[in-house]
């Protein structure tokens, strides 16, 4: 995309590298200029993230991963008036890589520096490009770490309403994809069989969590034993059922996912409403968002799908923010694993 820079513009670059893909964008008065994003294929072969390995590919990446989102936005570092960062959640190692760099940048170029909330990032990814939502509005975000509703009541003032207990949205896809043989991250995989599935061949419990909050252990579990009873009589069953395992397993996480966001927005009477993360650039779950729209009469949103899974795009669209409001961070500021955010008092 391309934007015309004028005297008081404010030109960011931005550095994603908080689980396994090493990403930097150039973000110009909230405009994505350039979004690049090196995918780890290392992982695959181990059916997950191996921390220390995702930290030695960020180490290879960073360099001409930044250098090429800084080519492509045909941008000079002398243009950039900041450099931020992903500092929490993630990985220690993975974060720390990026952290460092963004540090070493902003001292040389004698630039602020700012720290931006990977899951709040992941919020505003809705407000990117149009249509955007209105605040306030309601978010569900689901990634590999984390599933959580949220009301965002301004570009920087948002408050979690619900989060899983346990695992998250995602793991459940991934967990889902190892016992059934599939390659990490398994959630894509199972979105595409499940299209050529039935969803109402096989049935899964619901878990009864009070409020809004979630678990997808007990559905793991579920999962585990329903293979393993139906492989003792059958070797050949998940061969043969693939597509239609994979499709109903799908519409439980989805089933599971969309009753709490409904009752968020019944309860609060919010209608503009917004899937992010991972997990959102699901088909069945991005079909079951719009279904309950037109039902409901909400305003749905899902953002683009590069803004879906890990980007710096969002980033930098957050750091756009934080530096109107002149949230810069300290340079002895560390990265931090669980990152703090407080739930709402409802
Ligand atoms: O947001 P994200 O890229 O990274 C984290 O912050 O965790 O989310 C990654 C998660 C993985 O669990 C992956 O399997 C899942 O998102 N995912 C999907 C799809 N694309 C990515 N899950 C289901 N369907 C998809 N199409
Ligand atoms: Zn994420």
């Amino acid at each position: 995309m391309s934007k015309q820079r004028t005297a008081d513009s404010v030109t960011l670059l931005a550095i994603e590298s908080s689980c396994d893909e090493t990403s930097a964008a150039v973000v110009c008065d909230g405009v994505v200029l350039s979004n690049l994003i090196a995918n780890q294929s290392v992982h695959e072969q181990y059916g997950g993230v191996v921390p220390e390995l995702a930290s030695r590919a960020h180490m290879q990446n960073i360099v001409p991963v930044v250098d090429q989102a800084m080519r492509l936005a045909a941008v000079d570092k002398q243009d950039l008036q900041a450099i931020a960062f992903t500092q929490s959640p993630g990985l220690i190692g993975s974060l720390l890589v990026g952290a460092s760099f963004a540090k070493a940048l902003a001292v040389a170029l004698q630039i602020p520096l700012i720290a931006v909330h990977h899951m709040k990032a992941h919020v505003l990814a809705n407000l990117i490009n149009e249509p955007r939502p209105s605040f306030p509005f309601l978010c569900l975000t689901v990634s590999g770490g984390h599933t959580q509703i949220v009301l965002c009541k301004d570009y920087l003032e948002m408050d979690i309403l619900g989060q899983t207990i346990d695992d998250a949205a995602g793991e459940a896809f991934d967990k889902t994809a190892k016992l059934l043989g599939l390659p990490y991250p398994g959630g894509p995989l199972i979105d595409q069989y499940a299209q050529q599935g039935n969803p109402n061949r096989f049935n899964f419990p619901e878990p009864q969590i009070r409020g809004y909050d979630y678990s997808f252990s007990g559905l793991k579990t579920a999962i585990l034993y329903f293979l393993r009873q139906q492989q003792a009589e059958d070797p050949q069953f998940i061969e043969k059922n693939l597509p239609d395992i994979c499709a109903s397993v799908q519409h439980t996480i989805i089933r599971i996912l969309m009753r709490k966001l409904i009752l968020a927005a019944e309860d609060t009477g919010i209608r503009e409403i917004c899937i992010a993360g991972g997990v959102s650039a699901n088909k069945g779950l991005r079909k079951a968002l719009q279904e309950e729209a037109d039902k409901r009469g909400w305003h749905a949103y899902v953002p683009e799908f590069q803004y879906c899974t890990d980007n710096a795009g969002m980033i930098g669209f957050m750091a756009y923010h934080q530096y109107r409001a002149k949230q810069f961070a300290d340079l002895d500021i560390v990265p931090s694993a669980r990152g703090n955010w407080k739930m709402a008092e409802m």
